[in-house]
């Protein structure tokens, strides 16, 4: 008999396809409609399994977090894509496993995909660390020709300061917008229509802690020479830092003629 020994990753999509079995989707799709298009779900993994399996990740890459700065805007950390895709890969499978863009699918009803491996957000830790770290109200804007969803998968919530603040039906003139605060803890995930919900960060106090997985799906990953442009320096200067986008450019696009 030969031992069978599973490999982190297989560990982790079998505990993923556990916590998607547990979602009743007609439910979420309900709500994720009428909450136009957000959804919370407070317990997607279990605290446990994002402990022993991503954390351990998490730790592993924090001397590579970027800080960032953006006065009157945001400041924070970061690691992205490429670092991720090359030191810490189980956020990919995460990221790209089929069940889990196929229940982001059947869910938003847009036929999802990951982004281009060449968009250094397509995936990206967010690292609140030192106190003041937040981010101000904004949209989750696509500068792809599709749509843009965004998932959020709370890794670390040790805090009582740092929180989601949304502010759900903003762009809806026949509803008041109403509030809400997310302190999401280790499994929770939060899904939304990126240009449809207004939201921030607030503040994070002295001696806390706050991390998060972001994973972003379209539905259209072309996007056209200035959008291209554009996206490139917001994640150069809000988020990753000029050196990382230009280090870490795929081969195709680099030698791609201009
Ligand atoms: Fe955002």
């Amino acid at each position: 008999m030969t031992d069978f020994v599973e490999s982190p990753e297989h560990d982790l999509l079998r505990e993923l396809a556990r916590a998607l079995d547990r979602v009743d989707v007609e439910r979420a799709r309900r709500e994720y409609r009428d909450q136009n298009e957000c959804l919370f779900l407070e317990r997607f993994l279990p605290p446990e399994v994002v402990e022993r399996h991503l954390l351990p990740e998490v730790d592993k890459l924090r001397p590579n977090v970027h800080r960032n700065y953006i006065p009157g805007h945001k400041k924070g950390g970061a690691i992205s894509y490429y670092t991720l895709s090359e030191k810490a890969p189980l956020f990919l499978a995460l990221y790209k496993s089929p069940a889990f863009i196929d229940f982001v699918s059947r869910l938003t009803g847009a036929r999802v995909r990951p982004c281009p491996d060449a968009d250094p957000h397509a995936c990206a830790l967010y690292f609140y660390t030192e106190p003041g770290d937040h981010m101000g109200f904004h949209y989750d804007n696509s500068y792809y020709k599709g749509d843009r969803y965004t998932i959020l998968l709370g890794l670390v919530q040790r805090t009582e300061h740092c929180r989601l603040v949304a502010r759900l039906y903003r762009d809806d003139p026949t509803r008041e917008t109403r509030e809400v605060q997310l302190a999401y803890g280790p499994g929770a995930l939060v899904i939304f229509n990126g240009p449809k919900l207004y939201h921030a960060v607030t503040p994070l106090a002295e001696g806390e802690e706050r991390i998060v997985l972001t994973m972003e799906y379209v539905t259209n990953p072309e996007m056209g020479v200035l959008n291209r442009f554009l996206s490139n320096m917001k994640d150069a200067f809000a988020y990753f830092g000029v050196r990382a986008l230009i280090r870490r450019k795929p081969r195709s696009e680099k030698e791609a003629p201009s």
